[in-house]
């Protein structure tokens, strides 16, 4: 079994200061535990002050996004070497919000895949379905998909060191988080098709939850053997509620 992981996606928020000061607080509130992996995945320009921030504590460092080329006339990008230098074990793949806003593709989402599995960075890979395909009961189609292709030519031993989110589309930011029952059945879902697929035990994968986490809510979702962490948006933005949250995991 891998520890359990709770990971705080910041997203477009905090500057180098307000990084800085989070950490600070975050620090004085927060016991590490046995079994719970932390992770912050602050703004790439933050990375370098959080990372000096963290350094003598088990906190990991992970970035929101990466290119899927390792070098080159790619202005504005950064390759996954330059996050491994930097200090970030992790990197988020394939967030909703970039699928959305920045027309991801499953096909750019697995180059970033092979990009950070390459350089030794452990991918979150975020997958989930929208309100609409939902409606349509169409699930679980969506979410093998995306992990079909997104996934593609990653070996079994690859797909070990994979961190797999579930992040239902209509659940992000919207206060409205799926049941712990609903969270668990896609997990379920997503179990089965990785074990078919990959030949990999099914206690050796790690599925998160993330949408509207709260520290009010996170307890239940990991009360449920399915659900082994929790990626959160908008409360990880708070020391106080994200320490909670971490503390709720065991
Ligand atoms: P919220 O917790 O703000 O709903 O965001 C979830 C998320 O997108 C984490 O990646």
């Amino acid at each position: 079994m891998r520890p359990r992981l709770i990971a705080g996606n910041w997203k477009m928020h905090k500057t180098i200061s307000e990084a800085k000061s989070f950490v600070r607080d975050f620090l004085t509130i927060f016991q590490p535990q046995q079994g719970i992996e932390v992770v912050m995945a602050p703004p790439f320009i933050a990375l370098p002050a959080v990372h000096h921030a963290l350094q003598s504590t088990p906190i990991q460092l992970a970035a929101q996004n990466l290119f899927g080329k390792d070098e080159g006339a790619f202005t504005g990008e950064i390759s996954a070497p330059m996050l491994q230098d930097l200090g970030c074990t992790y990197v988020i793949i394939g967030h909703s919000e970039r699928r959305q806003h920045f027309k991801e593709t499953n096909e750019l989402i697995n180059q970033k895949i092979q990009a950070a599995l390459g350089h030794g960075l452990q991918p979150i890979f975020c997958v989930g379905e929208r309100l609409e395909e939902r409606e349509a009961g169409r699930t679980e189609s969506v979410i093998s998909n995306q992990i079909i292709e997104g996934l593609r030519e990653v070996s079994s031993e690859q797909m070990k060191t994979i961190t797999i989110a579930y992040e239902p589309v209509w659940a992000i930011g919207t206060g409205r988080a799926a049941t712990p029952d609903q969270a668990a059945e896609v997990h379920t879902h997503i179990r089965s098709t990785i074990a078919g697929k990959w030949g990999i035990a099914q206690d050796g994968l790690r599925i998160l939850y993330g949408g509207s986490v709260t520290a009010e809510n996170a307890g239940e979702f990991f009360q449920s053997s399915q659900i082994n962490g929790a990626l959160v948006g908008k409360a990880c933005l708070n020391p106080e509620s994200f320490a909670r949250i971490a503390s709720l995991a065991p």
